[in-house]
């Protein structure tokens, strides 16, 4: 079948709203496909495919239409400066997960962290991007997914990154309470943890199609950051910072929890690009922190 009729038959199947850039995605997922330039595509909209892509991409585009994310039929999903494989073992990366990692990169510029740790680290994106940034840098990081940790491990070997980080499974803090792990303290402790409260609304396709292992947590969303919160002084470094990205409602529910546990003056809200106070940010010892 050509191309053009391929993608103008398998469109018609997407809402009204989508066919525009699913037009556009699939012809960028054909010629990853054909490993040719998506403009050889569009210059040569008669071309034959296989008979065997067409019945793989047919199989593809109704997963697509299920509510399955793009970015797992790419297989590969842009977050900062690098590439990084993507597949059904952990969570797409989200854009505020960006944020918070350009957040970090711009405030240590000056003063780079000797230790990090990325703790529920999927695919490793927070990580692996802090390591890109901070050639000098060592990080740590960790999950409960072997499944994850398994991706992870393989945008490490693919950004050659190997050798500055390590990988650890374990229940949160678990991760580095055991053997020699134990007396590390970190200059920076990063986090995006499962957040999603049992009665939020998410999308179906997110239900359907991302580990429910990444979006859940008990206690209205709050689970994991609080046994996160509870040691985070037992392992943050002196001086040393933490960032956390958490629901657009935390703020608000996490105040008696923050007011018990910490200073006021150690930790603030930091706002996404729409405004909400979404990354919750501890800068312990603040003196002699450059900015
Ligand atoms: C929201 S995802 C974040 C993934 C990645 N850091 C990102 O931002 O794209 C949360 C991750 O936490 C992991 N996780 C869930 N429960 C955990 C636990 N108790 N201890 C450690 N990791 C956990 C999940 O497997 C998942 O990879």
């Amino acid at each position: 079948m050509e191309v053009d009729r391929f993608i103008a038959e398998q469109v018609a199947g997407f809402a009204k709203d989508d066919r525009a850039t699913s037009r556009r995605l699939l012809r960028q997922l054909i010629a990853e496909r054909l490993g040719l330039p998506e403009s050889h595509l569009l210059s040569h909209p008669e071309r034959e495919l296989p008979a065997e892509l067409v019945s793989d991409l047919r199989e593809e585009v109704q997963r697509l239409q299920a509510g399955q994310p793009w970015a797992y039929s790419f297989g590969h999903v842009p977050f900062l400066e690098d590439s990084f494989r993507i597949d059904r073992r952990a969570l797409v990366p989200r854009p505020e997960t960006e944020e918070l990692t350009r957040l970090f990169i711009e405030r240590h510029r000056t003063k780079p962290p000797t230790t990090i740790l990325d703790m529920c680290c999927g695919s490793g994106v927070i990580g692996l991007s802090l390591a890109r940034a901070f050639p000098r840098s060592r990080v740590w990081l960790t999950d409960l997914s072997q499944e994850a940790l398994s991706l992870g491990r393989e945008n490490a070997a693919s950004l050659a990154l190997q050798d500055r980080v390590t990988f650890l499974q374990g229940d949160l803090w678990e991760a580095v309470r055991r053997g020699v792990h134990a007396t590390l303290r970190f200059d920076l402790v990063i986090a995006n943890p499962p957040y999603v409260a049992e009665n939020d609304t998410l999308d179906d396709s997110v239900i359907a199609f991302e580990p429910p292992l990444a979006l859940f947590s008990e206690d209205d969303g709050q689970k994991h950051i609080k046994i996160i919160l509870k040691d985070l002084y037992r392992f943050l470094a002196v001086p040393g910072r933490a960032g956390f990205e958490l629901g657009h409602y935390h703020h608000q529910t996490l105040t008696n929890f923050l007011q018990q546990n910490f200073d006021t003056g150690d930790y603030n809200w930091e706002l996404d690009q729409h405004g909400v106070p979404r990354f919750l940010v501890f800068d312990r010892g603040a003196k002699g922190h450059a900015e």
